[in-house]
C-alpha cells in the first residue's frame, strides 16, 4: 500500500492526497524517508496538491530550503602527479591472539604539507604504494577509508589514520600478497609515504546532533565507522567540534572471529558511557551460527533487529551506512526486503528513496 502510494507519487498523479490523508502512519513515514534535512521533502512538495509557486530566483534559494549541509568539503588537495608525502608515526596490529589475517592501524603525520591536507570524517585518501608494477611503471593509486577524525588520534589536526587488511590470496599453490596492503602494513614509523586526495562525500556525517546513525561494517568497512564514534563518543572530540551526539548510534559490525574484530574495545567503553544513545551488535561469522545454522553475517543482525531498524527508518533523521565488502551488499539488500515486507514495505522502492534523500551510504570495495 505504501509503496503503490509511493509509484503513483513519482508518476505525479492527481489522486494522492486522499489517500494520504486516509493513511495516517503512511503518510508519517513518506515524510521521514523524503525529508532531507536542509531540504524539502518530495512527499510534502509533491504529494499534496500545492497552489502554483512563484518562480525562485536563482540567487536567492526558497527559505525552506537550508544551504546544503556539506559544501565546504576538502576535495583532491593533493593530485596523482603531486602527491603529498606523510611520515608514518605508527603501524601497529588491531588483532588480538588467535586472529585470521593481518589488519593494522597506520598513522600518518600531515603537519609539513603545503597547504596541509586537511579531512572530514568519512573521506578516504590514496596510497601510491612506492616501487614500481611488472611492467616498470609506478604502481597505481589503492584508496583507504579514514579512520580518524579530522582532528587526527592525537587531536592535533595534523594526522590522518587508516585500518588496513593485508590483502592476500592463493594462487596455482602460491601465496599472493597485495601490492598497497601489504607496503601499507610492512612500513615503520619515520617512512616517507605517498598519499593523495581526500576524496569522498558518499560517507559524510550529517550535522544534526540528534541524527541517527545505522553502521553496517564489514572487516576494515570500521574504518568511518570508527571515525564517527569517535566524533560522537570521545569527549576531546565532542568538545573540540562543539557537536553534542544526542541521537542512536547502532553499530552492527562483521568479523570473522572474536579476535579479528576491529577496535572493539574502544566501541564497549563507548558503549558503557553513552549506553542510550550507542548500540553494538556483532556478527562473528566463524563463531556463530544463523538461525540456518550457516555463517553469521550482519544481514543476520539485521533481521533479528528488524522491526526497530525500520522504526528508526521512520525517522527522516535516520542515515544508514554500509561499508567494507562488496559481497555483502546482496545479502544486506535481501534483508533489508524481508525486513521491510514485515511492515508492508518494498525494499526496492524505498531504498532509492533513502538514497535520493541523502539518507543511504555504501562504500564498499
Ligand atoms: P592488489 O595487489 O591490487 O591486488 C588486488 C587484485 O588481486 C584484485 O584486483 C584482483 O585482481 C586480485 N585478487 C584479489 N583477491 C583475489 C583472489 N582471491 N583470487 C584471485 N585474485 C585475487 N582496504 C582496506 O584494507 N581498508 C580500507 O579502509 C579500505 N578502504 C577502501 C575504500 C575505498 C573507497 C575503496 C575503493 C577501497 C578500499 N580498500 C580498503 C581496498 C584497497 O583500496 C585495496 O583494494 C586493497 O588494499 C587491495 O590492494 P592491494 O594493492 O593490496 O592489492
Ligand atoms: P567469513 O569470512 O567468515 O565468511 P574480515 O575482512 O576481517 O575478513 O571480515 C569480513 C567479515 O565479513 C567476515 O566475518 C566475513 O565472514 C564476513 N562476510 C564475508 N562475506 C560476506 C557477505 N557476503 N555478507 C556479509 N558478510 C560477509
Amino acid at each position: 500500500m505504501a509503496y503503490s502510494e509511493a509509484q503513483v507519487l513519482a508518476g505525479g498523479l492527481a489522486h494522492i492526497p486522499v489517500l494520504i490523508g486516509l493513511v495516517g502512519f503512511f503518510q508519517k513515514f513518506h515524510r521521514s524517508i523524503n525529508k532531507k534535512p536542509g531540504k524539502a521533502g518530495l512527499t510534502d512538495e509533491k504529494s499534496v496538491k500545492q497552489p502554483p509557486k512563484p518562480p525562485e530566483k536563482p540567487s536567492a534559494p526558497a527559505k525552506a530550503v537550508k544551504k546544503p549541509a556539506h559544501a565546504n568539503v576538502p576535495v583532491n588537495t593533493y593530485k596523482p602527479k603531486s602527491p603529498f608525502e606523510g611520515t608514518v608515526t605508527e603501524n601497529y596490529s588491531l588483532l588480538k591472539d588467535g586472529a585470521i589475517g593481518r589488519v593494522n592501524h597506520i598513522t600518518f603525520d600531515l603537519s609539513n604539507g603545503n597547504p596541509q591536507l586537511k579531512y572530514i570524517e568519512g573521506q578516504s585518501i590514496g596510497i601510491i604504494p612506492a616501487g614500481q608494477d611488472a611492467k616498470g611503471k609506478p604502481h597505481k593509486i589503492r584508496l583507504y577509508s579514514i579512520a580518524s577524525t579530522r582532528y587526527g588520534d592525537n587531536f592535533q589536526g595534523n594526522t590522518v589514520s587508516l585500518c588496513v587488511r593485508q590483502l592476500q590470496y592463493e594462487q596455482d599453490g602460491k601465496t599472493i600478497d597485495g601490492v598497497c596492503s601489504t607496503y601499507l602494513c610492512d612500513i615503520k614509523p619515520g617512512d616517507k609515504v605517498k598519499i593523495t586526495g581526500p576524496v569522498g562525500k558518499e560517507m559524510l556525517l550529517p550535522d544534526d546532533e540528534d541524527a541517527n546513525i545505522i553502521m553496517l561494517a564489514t572487516g576494515t568497512g570500521i574504518a568511518p565507522m570508527r571515525a564517527y564514534l569517535r566524533k560522537m563518543f570521545e569527549p576531546t572530540e565532542r568538545e573540540k567540534n562543539n557537536w553534542y551526539f544526542k541521537g542512536k548510534a547502532w553499530l552492527f559490525m562483521g568479523a570473522p572471529k572474536t579476535a579479528n574484530l576491529l577496535y572493539d574495545d574502544d566501541f564497549e567503553h563507548y558503549k558503557s558511557q553513552f549506553p542510550e544513545n550507542l548500540r553494538y551488535t556483532k556478527a562473528i561469522s566463524r563463531e556463530q551460527n544463523n538461525t540456518k545454522g550457516g555463517r553469521m553475517y550482519i544481514q543476520d543482525r539485521v533481521l533479528e533487529h528488524a522491526d526497530e531498524i525500520f522504526s528508526l527508518i521512520e525517522n527522516p533523521k535516520t542515515h544508514i551506512y554500509l561499508c567494507g565488502l562488496k559481497g555483502m551488499e546482496p545479502g544486506i539488500d535481501e534483508a533489508m526486503t524481508a525486513a521491510a515486507l514485515a511492515k508492508g514495505l518494498n525494499w526496492s522502492e524505498l531504498r532509492p528513496q533513502l538514497k535520493k534523500a541523502g539518507r543511504w551510504h555504501v562504500e564498499t570495495y
